[in-house]
């Protein structure tokens, strides 16, 4: 009788504690925010399509299943499953991409300003590292199976370094990674070759070269 007692004095004081913990979360969180593309994207990724308009294949993307072509200057491919192309994971802070690399291939030095990466190889030898803040560099030979962090901002690259074709997916504590190449950034664009000399230190005729390589101008 006593116990019953405790148990009724206690159930009402202990549905309160719950519903508001739950009131206070539902204030933060939605289910999801399946992407509507007809509006503009801002800063937090895409507005939200009406529940009524989202269907299952808004939270499904095929696509990864197939190897990108890698009949490029970089003998590599990236596939990516971003918000971007994947409307369901819009707002949930994931997404993944596949990246292909046929021997010599390779992913150049690039960050992505908005995500930590986790890269899983699944097929082949792929040396890939990153560069701390402080300078430090740690890169490793990967074997099918590894999996390897690139924390979040920093420059990194992969590359295959084995005699046949190798695969990873990597995905991405954001549905929007973000990305930025760094020889691109240098060597892809119209800044004068006079300004990447005086900011890179590099000879101008390796800059130009490098430009004509990459579809530079200046
Ligand atoms: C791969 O890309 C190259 C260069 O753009 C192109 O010539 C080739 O037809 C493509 N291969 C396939 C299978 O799409």
């Amino acid at each position: 009788m006593h116990l019953l007692n405790e148990v009724k004095m206690s159930f009402p004081a202990l549905f309160l504690i719950f519903s508001f913990l739950f009131s206070f979360s539902n204030a933060a969180v939605q289910d999801f925010c399946v992407a509507d593309y007809s509006a503009p994207e801002g800063p937090a990724g895409y507005s939200c399509k009406k529940e009524a308009k989202v269907t299952v294949n808004d939270f499904v993307f095929s696509g990864l299943g197939v190897a990108g072509n890698t009949s490029n200057i970089i003998k590599a491919a990236v596939t990516p499953a971003t918000a971007s192309v994947f409307p369901g994971l819009n707002g949930l802070g994931v997404s993944l991409l596949r990246a292909d690399l046929a021997p010599g291939g390779v992913i150049p030095f690039h960050t992505h300003p908005g995500a930590s990466e986790l890269a899983l190889v699944v097929d082949g030898t792929i040396c890939a590292g990153f560069v701390s803040s402080a300078n430090n560099v740690y890169f490793k030979t990967l074997q099918k199976g590894d999996i390897m962090v690139f924390p979040q901002g920093l420059l990194h690259f992969q590359i295959n370094t084995g005699k046949t074709k190798a695969l990873f997916y990597a995905s991405f504590s954001s549905a929007i990674p973000g990305l930025q190449i760094l020889d691109y950034a240098l060597f892809k664009n119209n800044l004068p070759t006079e300004i990447i000399a005086e900011t890179t230190f590099l000879d101008p005729a390796v800059i130009k070269k490098l430009k004509g390589v990459l579809g530079g101008t200046n």
